[in-house]
């Protein structure tokens, strides 16, 4: 099962999971539609050898997502509970991030057999260095990076490239030092225009009359808030971050009187498509992790990569956190600002 946003990866796990459980350990295998949806609703899509031609390299999940939660309808946990019992599903590989692991680790104590794998470009999860989806998101804004780098300085503009990330800066930070840029805003450090005015002088007063700045979707102005495209909530209670690109943009412009800026919202381009070599390793060596977890019966744990090595972590241990940006990249990234 796959839920949340989509991450490039989610296909290459399950095909991980099924080659090795149907080859290794003689299981039978069933994909759940649609996140947690498809299991209140009894919603199975058949999943045999035959179904993973062409997995690895597949971008989306071949089972479809949702940020279906089932703790928010009255009965949607019981369900659960009937569905998998009256389906004779012995074991549940949930793969997602903070919220669908969340409710992943409740069901867990309420008596289901399940295993998480984590997924998110926003890389925001504790308990594992890396979430699959999270290199290619960054190989993606990289290149997106490069290529305003040439009409940055062809045009002697401020190009802003936003990126997504939701409350962290993974995206952005690394992205940001793999492509250059001169200014990174990222949640974890509430920004200052003024500051931001200030790279740019500097960079001018050296004769470069362009500038490239990366603003993590979650990035805010000192004392402000977040920028939403709208209002309202999903069932996990977040809103849709988007617009500090703009933002940012416009309070360049008012501050300088010969200066033009463009703001790129990067927005699901880094989600969709084909993981990178990277991640289809990952992937592959979480999908495996995960089925050898339900084989040696070790529930309510999720997979995780810590230096080198595939671990595994207690889902209880990585929910209701998140993990914010390594202070010391920063420092690296910060060395060329402006
Ligand atoms: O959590 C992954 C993520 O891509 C965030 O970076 C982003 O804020 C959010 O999902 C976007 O979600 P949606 O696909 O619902 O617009």
């Amino acid at each position: 099962m796959s839920g949340g946003g989509d991450a490039p990866g989610i296909n290459a796990v399950l095909r991980a999971i099924v080659r090795k459980a149907i080859q290794d350990y003689g299981y039978e295998t069933v994909g759940i539609k649609d996140g947690w949806k498809g299991l209140v609703e009894g919603e199975f899509i058949p999943l045999d050898l035959k179904s993973l031609v062409g997995l690895l390299p597949k971008g989306g999940s071949i089972l479809g997502t949702s940020r279906t939660n089932p703790f928010k309808s009255k009965d949607g946990a019981k369900c659960i509970l009937r569905n998998v019992s009256e389906q004779g599903i012995g074991a549940v590989i949930a793969i997602g991030g903070e919220d669908t692991l969340g409710v992943a680790s409740k069901l867990c104590e309420m008596g289901l057999p399940v295993v998480g794998v984590p997924k998110t470009i926003d890389n925001d999860l504790v308990g594992t260095d890396y979430t699959f989806g999270f290199q290619t998101a960054v190989a993606i804004a990289c290149e997106a990076l490069d290529r305003l780098h040439t009409t940055a300085e062809s045009h002697h503009r401020v190009l802003i490239l936003e990126v997504m990330g939701r409350y962290t800066g993974w995206i952005a930070l690394e992205a940001g030092i793999a492509g250059g840029a001169d200014v990174i805003l990222i949640p974890e450090k509430p920004f200052d225009v003024e500051e931001v005015c200030e790279c740019i002088s500097k960079r001018q007063k050296r004769g470069r009359n362009f500038s490239i700045i990366v603003a993590a979707e979650g990035a805010k102005p000192k004392g402000g808030e977040e920028i939403v495209y709208s209002s309202g909530v999903d069932e996990f209670g977040h809103a849709r971050f988007g617009g500090v690109g703009y933002y940012i943009g416009k309070e360049i412009e008012k501050r300088f009187e010969n200066i033009e800026t463009r703001a790129v919202v990067l927005g699901h381009l880094q989600r969709g498509g084909s993981p990178n070599a990277y991640d289809r390793v990952l992937a592959t060596r979480f999908g495996i992790a995960a089925i050898d977890l339900v084989h040696e019966g070790k529930f309510g744990q999720m997979v995780a990569i810590q230096g080198n090595a595939i671990v595994s972590v207690p889902l209880k241990d990585v929910i209701g956190k998140r993990k914010t940006v390594d202070s010391k990249l920063y420092e690296i990234a910060a060395t060329f600002f402006g």
